[in-house]
């Protein structure tokens, strides 16, 4: 890595779809001690920077509660961010609270998919009118026999038969469900589709399916997205370029195909590690303990507490995350210039916590 001045993403070319600038979200809570307890706050996301260029797919990893959500929700425009900034098409994101004409317009061209399709949907309504539902909320002047037909249409493409048009949402499995999620999710056409652990909630052999949808259905419409999960495999398959978060920060990111085969964050590499691999023993060094508190952070690196290879300075220094040839590392022990992007071969900087040949 060259310089600490390179920590935000490049910026050349094109403006990103999405660009996040020392995003940051806390929250005010009450920690153990005296009558009322004592106030803290817990740093769900803790700034982040990254780009999405048009039609492309960053994949977010990480534990559960490293703030993969939360950087959905900001990303979105749900909640607000304690700090930093969001663009989107180059334009600062409107204030969540507002809601105003400028807020619906930014949040017509994003749309999301998340784990529990049944309580995205609503129960009393037929599925047809679901995915209909879009045009009369944002394109109101949309004819309602236009937007049916165009329901239908959608329906087509995302394979669920026209003669389910009138059932309810209990009256469909999980994975068919979730079609219908996706269907409204694209109905207007959105540049951005966030999906938070879309595969999460459903059966192994109906994820596959769903994920080819989403891939498929990518490669025809050109929208990007922030796709989240815990499980490497399902983002490997489905991102262009992966972030690794802990603790509310992003430790690594780079292209999959490199990032998944020579990861150089001993936390990235611990997850490759304890991917189940067919044929393969199973990792020699598993992820020790459980994350900590949010809200109270180890200082110096996060990851000192758990880190099998941490020297005396992880404890009190935080490693920032550095760039270099399309790739972006915070650790102390990182090369110095690390693999570049394309896939050549390499070995984990890290032999103590690779997994086991
Ligand atoms: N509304 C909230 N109030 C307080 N803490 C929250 C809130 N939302 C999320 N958190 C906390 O923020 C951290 C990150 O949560 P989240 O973004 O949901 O993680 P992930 O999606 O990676 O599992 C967790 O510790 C979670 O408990
Ligand atoms: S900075 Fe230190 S503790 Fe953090 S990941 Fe690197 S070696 Fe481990
Ligand atoms: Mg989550």
């Amino acid at each position: 890595m060259t310089s600490p001045d390179l920590s935000a993403p490049a910026t050349e070319g094109e403006t990103p779809l999405l660009s996040v600038r020392g995003l940051a979200r806390h929250y005010p809570v009450r920690l153990p001690g005296g009558l009322f307890g004592r106030p803290g706050l817990l740093k769900a996301v803790d700034g982040i920077d990254f780009d999405l260029a048009r039609g492309e797919t960053l994949g977010l990893v990480g534990e559960s509660g490293c703030g993969k959500s939360t950087t959905a929700k900001l990303a979105l425009g749900l909640i607000p961010p304690s700090a930093g900034e969001i663009r989107f098409d180059g334009a600062p994101a409107p204030a969540p609270a507002r809601q105003d004409a400028a807020w619906r317009a930014r949040r017509r061209r994003m749309q999301m998919v998340y784990q529990d399709p049944l309580g995205a949907l609503d129960r009393r309504l037929g599925i047809l009118d679901q995915i209909a539902e879009p045009f009369a909320i944002h394109a109101p002047a949309t004819p309602r026999g236009e937007a049916r037909e165009r329901a239908a249409a959608l329906m087509d493409a995302v394979g669920l038969r026209p003669d389910m048009a009138a059932r309810f949402p209990h009256e469909l499995s999980g994975g068919q469900r979730q079609r219908v999620v996706i269907a409204r999710a694209l109905a207007l056409e959105p540049d951005l589709l966030v999906c938070d652990e879309p595969v999460s909630a459903l059966d192994v052999s109906i994820q596959a399916q769903v994920l080819n949808l989403l891939d498929d259905l990518r490669a025809r419409t050109g929208f990007a997205s922030l796709f989240i999960s815990h499980d490497l495999k399902v983002v490997r398959q489905m991102a262009d370029r992966v972030a690794v978060m802990y603790l509310g920060r992003i430790v690594e990111e780079g292209p999959p195909e490199t990032l998944f085969r020579a990861p150089l964050h001993p936390y990235a590499q611990a997850l490759v590690a304890a991917v189940p691999v067919p044929g393969r023993r199973r990792a020699r060094t598993a992820l020790r303990g459980d994350p900590p508190n949010p809200v109270d952070a180890p200082p110096g690196c996060p990851f000192h507490p758990r880190c099998p290879v941490a020297i005396a300075r992880c404890a009190t220094e935080r490693p920032p995350l550095l760039r270099d040839a399309g790739r972006a590392v915070a650790c102390h022990l990182a090369p110095a210039s690390p693999a570049p992007a394309s896939p050549t071969p390499a070995s984990p900087p890290h032999a103590a916590v690779s997994a086991a040949a």
